[in-house]
């Protein structure tokens, strides 16, 4: 293979056309399997589109929309697609939501959708006086940040509150301002940063501290989700298999080790809703595990126990800051049709829905760990991608896929023995 000798120097790359961005790549790349034409093929979405929405764009990347089938939120039957690159998510969504039908399914609730932003004040001289004048001044900062989004105080959002704390960093004592924001129908990101800015040389000239940071926070702990549900010991297989799930949360809400991973599962389907919407993984990630750790220690994000009856309740709770306007839901094509498929109206119902689906991904995951394994179901699903990387074409794949399930070896060596006999038998 020839080895390229161009620089990564490109000046100017998000001024040319997207083909002469690929033409630039190929060049830098020299002689290599880089495909031109399979980035010129933005699918769904107009390249257009996507080079509005980052720089230097040179394509899109197509992630498997799964839909989730049986979910029951607050009384209402709801589709949910769900953008996931993992094989079993779907599925599990799905099987968690069918065996909780019969006691309504999930219920729900959302706390107001505040946001914090906060500003970081340093060289303070007085940390408690500097406290105080900034408290007094509320009126003033209320006006400051409101006059950055008329429109959203509008709709009933805006400045709520001020909360003002005294850090000491370790160095010096640093005066940290949260400002409380109602963002409404909007993640906020863009509305609390622009406010935090705004605000921020009034600060300095009130206190004569510097303003060092002024950003979101994304542990949006007044922007909560909630979910439950319950699931009838005889749907799940018993009183054993009850035992064994509320051990394997005991397990999690103990161990930081298994929290993670517990915690990992639960973000497999609150993430994928997310980014099927639009919204922003990242910022729903943080928050999450940072709410995990409240108690001072990481723990389980889901609770679990048994009602009156003996059967198995599950509820979970973390903070969910997505938005219906603004970002990429707004102009991504795909994430408006995602949000036509959820038929909602508000952010506040994205979230709950959101929260509704992690909860339902716990509970299938602790479900398949504690009786069959996880290999057995995420096998079955994966052996499909299995036979397409040993070479399956299109109407060799569910053939493959059933050989090499049965086999109980879902490897790629395996695959590829299968289907060479597969071949040789059809001639
Ligand atoms: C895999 O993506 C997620 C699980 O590991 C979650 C869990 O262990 O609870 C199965």
């Amino acid at each position: 293979m020839q080895e390229s000798t161009s620089s990564s120097r490109i000046s100017s790359f998000y001024k040319l056309e997207h083909q002469q961005r690929l033409e630039k790549i190929a060049e830098f790349l020299g002689e290599s399997n880089f495909s031109q034409d399979h980035f010129l093929n933005t699918g769904n979405t107009e390249f257009q589109t996507v080079d509005n929405m980052i720089e230097n764009a040179i394509g899109t990347m197509n992630i498997p929309i799964g839909v989730a089938t049986n979910m029951i939120i607050d009384g209402k039957d709801r589709l949910i697609p769900m953008a996931t690159e993992e094989s079993s998510v779907v599925a599990a969504v799905c099987n968690a939501a069918r065996q909780c039908r019969a006691t309504g399914g999930f219920y729900t609730h959302t706390s107001e959708h505040i946001m914090i932003g906060q500003i970081q004040l340093i060289d303070v001289i007085n940390p408690m006086i500097t406290k105080q004048v900034i408290l007094e001044n509320e009126h003033d900062i209320k006006a400051i940040c409101n006059d950055v989004d008329p429109l959203l105080v509008k709709l009933g959002g805006g400045f709520k509150g001020l909360e003002v704390r005294v850090l000491d960093d370790g160095h010096e004592y640093n005066i940290i301002v949260h400002i409380l924001v109602d963002t409404c129908d909007a993640m906020g990101a863009n509305a609390v940063n622009s406010m935090v800015e705004a605000l921020s040389p009034a600060l300095e000239g009130w206190t004569s501290a510097k303003a060092n940071m002024r950003i979101l926070s994304n542990l949006a702990d007044k922007r909560l989700s909630m979910a439950r549900a319950t699931w009838p010991t005889d749907e799940i297989g018993g009183e054993a298999v009850r035992d064994a799930m509320l051990s394997a949360f005991r397990f999690a809400d103990t161990d930081p080790y298994r929290a993670a991973t517990h915690n990992k599962g639960i973000m497999n389907g609150i993430s994928a809703v997310i980014l099927a919407t639009g919204n922003d993984t990242r910022a729903i990630e943080a928050g999450a595990h940072a709410y995990a750790c409240k108690t001072g220690q990481y723990r389980s994000l889901s609770s679990w126990g048994v009602d009156k009856d003996g059967n198995l309740c599950g509820s979970l709770e973390l903070p969910m800051a997505v938005g219906l306007i603004g970002g990429a839901t707004k102009v991504h094509p795909t994430a408006q049709q995602n949000l036509e498929i959820l038929n909602i109206d508000s952010a506040d119902e994205l979230a709950r829905i959101t929260c509704a689906v992690g909860l339902a991904q716990n509970f299938a995951a602790m479900k398949a760990l504690v009786t069959t394994g996880i290999q057995k179901g995420h096998m079955s699903l994966h052996a499909k991608n299995i036979a397409v990387m040993a070479g399956a074409k299109a109407h060799e794949v569910d053939k493959v896929t059933e050989l090499l399930v049965q086999s109980g070896k879902v490897r790629i060596d395996v695959a590829q023995e299968i289907l060479a006999t597969l071949r040789h038998k059809s001639g």
